[in-house]
This record gives structure tokens, C-alpha cells and sequence, in this order.
């Protein structure tokens, strides 16, 4: 009975408050008791007299006792974690008032910082999920406790808790992690095909320590840099080297070879030096054609960075380009069409556009059959087609269209004739000249300006289709 009251009023069976109310009654008690043997005071009042004092003790500690009671649940719960985020409630007592804040306010204070923690937590995690390199940490024991959206995307599987030695069975990796692991080195670095995952990715892996997480659990993170990329870059090099040279080279022996010819055996001959010259004369402009087209390709790979800021009107471009190109229209006996609805001007760089233009109208009328015709249109488009490659501009474009009859070029063909040097066999058998380095002019502009080219062959019908953001 005497315990559900306790229940009742709020306050702990074994909190002992009884017994304090008890004990605290008991001097009191101990007077009544003496003023009943000496006479002074009858039973039944000395017992009334005792009832009220226990009464008004009781009454008197109850408010703080169960104002501590309140406190107590309220701290085990914090403890416990059950706690719900609201504070405690104010207190009508003075000392418990005064407790209740510090305890508030402490209370404030750890949430504040639960919360700080966690968002860097979160934001530590998304930083790492930015970054394009696979990146994981792994502790002593070897097992991954941490690998960033690049590695699940790598591996194709979340590697969490995973035993790295199982996950990546190179030995040398294997070496290295464990010289690190030992703390032998602070950093390594190795070469590492995974010879596991399908493509055999090659990746230069570099394996470092962080002292100051050692009381925590991570011991070395291990970075992947792509090396594909690398290589394929290096490779592209040395081929537009080896590429170019050739392609100086053979103009130059060839002028040698007249040369030599000229002042020896065909020194006198009048008919023979005129037709050696005109020889010498053709590669002399070949070479000074493929110097420029390199020292152009050199110039834009420079601006690739810069956005271009002219305002550039296509229509008039094509124009003046159509105006110009007259009399070799005329030589292969060309009909050349154009459509230019009125269009906005374009921010753009008005010399390589017009570099472009002209590079894909001279290969159309270059490449075209004879007698045939070529259709160059304009229009406007609500967004530009993805590029494999890079980013284009997701705003709406213009769309130049340079179409013209031909030989059928393979879809395997198609994809190359941007490459540096790259020329169709059949042109190259028919002796129509040129460096082969106009449409890798063309990609790299497009390229400057976020755009794209799609080049189609079909029945004969060659379209390259450029698009410029507007
Ligand atoms: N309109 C076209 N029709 C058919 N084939 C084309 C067309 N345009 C280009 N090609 C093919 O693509 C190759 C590469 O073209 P590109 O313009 O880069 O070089 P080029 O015309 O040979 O030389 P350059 O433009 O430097 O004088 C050409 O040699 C040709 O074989
Ligand atoms: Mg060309």
C-alpha cells in the first residue's frame, strides 16, 4: 500500500523517502513519547500530535524528492540513449531549478555537438564520394572499413568489412599494404593491374599511413590513379610525333630526290626540270599546308580552356565561305545549296568558326562526286547530342548541316576521320590531296565550344552535322 503511494506521488520504491520520513520523525516522536510517560500529555493526543508531524514531513519532502526522482529517470534515460531530444521540464524548487538548467544546459550542449560530429561525418563521407579516384581505408588486421562511391563503382560491390587480401591478390600490392600496415613506411607506391575485375585496369596505388587516427580504427588508405588515360595520352603522343615527322618527311625526300635529279641527270633537260619543278612546287605547298594545319591545331588546344566571346552571325559565314569556294564549284562542275533560316547570332570565336565551315565545305566539295550537289542548312535545335568524351553545353544549339554525295564510308570509318591523319584509302588511291588534319582542326573547336559533330554515311550520302550552343 505504503509503496503504490510512493508509485502514485511519483517517487521510487527503493528510493527510501519512507524511511527518510521516518527517521526525520523520530525526535519529535521521541518528546511525545516522554510528555505521554510523564503525564503531560495524553495517548491519543501525543499519537495525533506524532501523525501530524510525519504528515507535514512527508508533505514538505515530497515536492523535492520526487522533483529528484524526476531528474534521475531523466539522466538514466540520457544514459541509456532513450532519451527523446526534448529538455527537462523547470523545476518549482529552488536547488532542483538550478539543477534542472545546469543539466539543460549540459544536455544542449552534447546534442549540439552529436550533431556537428555526425554532419562531418556525412560531409567527410560525400567529399570522399566526390572524388574520381577509388580511395579505401583498411585497418591492421587488413579488413576495409571505409572505400568511397569510385571503389564500389570499380569493384562493383560495397567492400565493406571485406579482407583486402581476398579482395586484390596481388602479391607485391600484398607486400607493400603490409610494410605500411607494420609502419616500416610511412608511404609506398606501386604499379597494380587488377587482374580480377574484367578490363584488367592498370593503376599507379599509392598506400600511406595517418598517425593521427591510431587510436582509431583506420591504419593506411590506399588511393587508385588511373593510369588508362595516362598511357592512352602518352601513347597519342608519341603517335602525332611519329606522325607528323612522316608526314614532313616524305614531302622533303621527295623534293631532295628532284633536286639531286635536277642538278645531275636532268640538268640540261628543259621539258624534264619543268615537271620536276611543278613537283617540288606541289609538295612545298603540301608542307606549308600541314605546318600551318599543326601550328592551327597547336593554337586551339591552347584556347581549349577559354570560352570564346564573339558574337558570330553562321548564316553570313556560310555565305562568304559559298562565295569564295565559286570557282572550284565551278572546276568539278558542283551545285551547292544552301537553306539559312534567319537565326541569333552566336557567342562563339568568329576565326575558328569560320575555320570550321570552311574545313567541312572544302572536304564536301573536295570529296563530293562530280556533278553532284551539296546542301548546307541551318536550323536551331532545343539541345546538343552527348559527346563520349566531354561535356557539351545542355542549351539549345545550332545545327549546321554540310551534306554532299560520295563514296560509302564504314561506320568503323566514320568514327575514325576525326583522329589526327587519319584519310580513306580510296582518297589516298585516288591522289586527292590533303594532310588529314582539317576535321581534327574541326573537333578540337567544337570541342573549345562545348559542342558536338555527328558525321553520317548512308547510300552515298555524307552529312556531318555540327552543333554550337547559342
Ligand atoms: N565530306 C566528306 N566525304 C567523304 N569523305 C570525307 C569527307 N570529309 C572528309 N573525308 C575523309 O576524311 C579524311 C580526313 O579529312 P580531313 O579534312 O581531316 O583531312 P583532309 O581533307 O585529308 O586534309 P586537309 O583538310 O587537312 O586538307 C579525308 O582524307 C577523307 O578521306
Ligand atoms: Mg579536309
Amino acid at each position: 500500500m505504503v509503496n503504490q503511494t510512493e508509485e502514485f506521488l511519483g517517487i521510487d520504491k527503493n528510493s527510501g523517502f519512507a524511511l527518510r520520513v521516518l527517521v526525520l520523525s523520530i525526535p519529535s516522536g521521541l518528546i511525545f513519547f516522554l510528555l505521554c510517560v510523564f503525564g503531560l500529555l495524553s495517548i491519543s493526543m501525543g499519537l495525533l500530535s506524532y501523525i501530524c508531524i510525519l504528515f507535514f514531513n512527508t508533505v514538505f519532502l515530497l515536492p523535492m524528492s520526487s522533483e529528484i526522482q524526476q531528474i534521475k529517470k531523466y539522466i538514466q534515460s540520457l544514459a541509456s540513449g532513450t532519451s527523446e531530444e526534448t529538455l527537462l521540464k523547470k523545476m518549482t524548487e529552488k536547488e532542483t531549478r538550478d539543477l534542472t538548467e545546469a543539466i539543460n544546459s549540459m544536455h544542449k550542449f552534447w546534442v549540439d555537438k552529436t550533431e556537428m560530429l555526425e554532419n562531418r561525418t556525412l560531409s567527410d563521407a560525400a567529399v570522399l564520394d566526390t572524388l574520381p579516384e577509388p580511395l579505401l581505408m583498411v585497418n591492421k588486421a587488413g579488413v576495409v572499413i571505409g572505400a568511397n562511391r569510385a571503389v564500389r563503382t570499380l569493384f562493383a560491390a560495397d567492400l565493406s568489412n571485406q579482407d583486402i587480401y581476398q579482395v586484390i591478390k596481388d602479391t607485391a600490392f600484398h607486400d607493400v599494404l603490409q610494410r605500411v600496415l607494420s609502419q616500416e613506411s610511412r608511404q609506398e607506391n606501386l604499379r597494380l593491374t587488377l587482374a580480377e575485375l574484367k578490363n584488367k585496369p592498370k593503376f599507379h596505388v599509392n598506400i600511406t599511413t595517418l598517425p593521427w587516427f591510431a587510436k582509431g580504427e583506420v591504419v593506411a588508405v590506399v588511393s587508385f590513379y588511373d593510369l588508362h588515360k595516362m598511357l592512352q595520352f602518352e601513347q597519342m603522343q608519341q603517335d602525332f610525333v611519329a606522325n607528323a615527322s612522316h608526314e614532313l618527311r616524305t614531302p622533303l625526300s621527295i623534293i631532295a630526290g628532284f633536286v639531286e635529279t635536277l642538278q645531275t641527270t636532268a640538268k640540261d633537260d628543259v621539258q624534264v626540270r619543268d615537271k620536276f619543278m611543278h613537283v617540288i612546287e606541289e609538295q612545298t605547298i603540301y608542307m606549308t599546308a600541314l605546318i600551318e594545319d599543326l601550328l592551327s591545331l597547336s593554337k586551339i588546344e591552347m584556347t581549349v580552356d577559354t570560352p570564346p566571346q564573339d558574337k558570330v552571325n553562321v548564316n553570313s559565314i556560310i555565305r562568304e565561305i559559298k562565295n569564295a569556294l565559286a570557282i572550284k564549284l565551278k572546276e568539278n562542275q558542283l551545285k551547292m545549296t544552301t537553306h539559312l533560316p534567319r537565326l541569333s547570332q552566336i557567342i562563339a570565336d568568329e576565326r575558328q568558326i569560320k575555320q570550321v565551315l570552311q574545313n567541312l565545305l572544302d572536304n564536301a566539295v573536295k570529296y563530293a562526286n562530280p556533278h553532284s550537289e551539296i546542301v548546307v542548312e541551318t536550323s536551331k535545335e532545343a539541345q546538343i547530342p552527348p559527346h563520349r568524351y566531354y561535356e557539351v553545353a545542355h542549351t539549345p544549339a545550332i545545327a549546321i548541316r554540310v551534306i554532299n554525295q560520295g563514296i560509302v564510308i564504314a561506320p568503323e570509318e566514320v568514327a575514325r576521320l576525326t583522329e589526327r591523319f587519319y584519310r580513306l584509302q580510296e582518297h589516298k588511291n585516288r591522289n586527292i590531296k590533303g594532310t588529314g588534319l582539317g576535321l581534327a582542326i574541326v573537333a578540337q573547336i567544337i570541342r573549345r565550344h562545348r559542342g558536338n559533330m555527328i558525321v553520317t554515311s548512308e547510300e552515298g550520302l555524307t552529312t556531318f552535322t555540327v552543333y554550337l550552343p547559342i
